[in-house]
């Protein structure tokens, strides 16, 4: 019922020949058609273009890590709506943990840009997830339950067009997987707060990715639990052999 979604968040990694080349061992790799799994690749922005290009004739998707919420303007060093729009850009990761820890970013401003996104015709991947002390101080629902309510409030029905990441911060770049009972456990519980927000029927139609040291050995498990929709992968996307295998995993 829901397409399974799988994106390489590439960080910041990969100048725009190196992104060329790694879009190019991917397409390789998983060839065409046969996996019905929807494939995006998120390089940073100076790669864009070079990868809108490497894409040419292929279903794989094109996603930015970030965009600005502004029309274009005065705002030194961001990166409009329309300019994403213009280079081929279909989805935008939004709110990755990186980007609210390192970067200040809050729920409120995760919302606007998501709006933004939406208006524009973009899909949002807007990521949730709780840190370690938060988790050994039992308060991860809470917090998952209020970055999915704050950052994803207001949009209508708007809010079927949007993906969710479920990215636990002590689960990225560390090697520590969520076991795929504990992260089914909170993609049910992200799933409940989305038909809170709208109906059931929209809650069931909207995917919910799972990101944090996902890879070729856990991908299957975690992809075959009821509520996970797909994967966010970070380190495991920067190479072909890896990222084909965990996009196999959800076929
Ligand atoms: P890793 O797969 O490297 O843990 O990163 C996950 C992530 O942050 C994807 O957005």
């Amino acid at each position: 019922m829901r397409t399974k979604i799988v994106a390489g968040n590439w960080k910041m990694n990969k100048t725009p020949a190196e992104g060329a080349a790694l879009i190019a061992a991917i397409r390789k790799e998983l060839g065409e058609g046969a996996c019905p799994v929807e494939v995006v690749v998120c390089p940073p922005f100076t790669g864009l273009d070079a990868a809108t290009k490497a894409l040419a004739g292929s279903t794989i998707k094109l996603g930015a890590q970030n965009m600005s919420a502004e029309a274009p303007g005065a705002f030194t060093g961001e990166i409009s709506v329309g300019m994403l729009q213009e280079l081929g850009v279909g989805y935008v990761i939004l709110g990755h943990s990186e980007r609210r820890t390192l970067f200040g970013e809050t729920d409120a401003m995760v919302n606007r840009k998501t709006k933004a996104a939406l208006a524009a015709g973009l899909t949002p991947i807007v990521c949730v997830g709780e840190t370690l002390a938060e988790r050994e101080a039992n308060k991860t629902d809470k917090v998952v339950t209020t970055q999915v309510r704050e950052s994803l409030a207001g949009l209508g029905n708007d809010l079927r067009k949007v993906v969710v990441a479920y990215e636990p911060v002590w689960a990225i770049g560390t090697g520590k997987t969520a076991s795929s009972a504990q992260a089914q456990e909170v993609h049910a519980l992200i799933r409940r707060v989305l038909a809170a927000l709208s109906d059931g029927q929209t809650a069931l139609s909207i995917r919910i990715q799972y990101g944090g040291s996902m890879k070729p050995e856990n991908a299957k498990e975690l992809m075959s639990q009821p509520d996970i929709d797909g994967g966010l992968i970070g380190g495991a996307a920067l190479k072909a052999d890896s990222f084909v295998a965990i996009v196999r995993g959800g076929c």
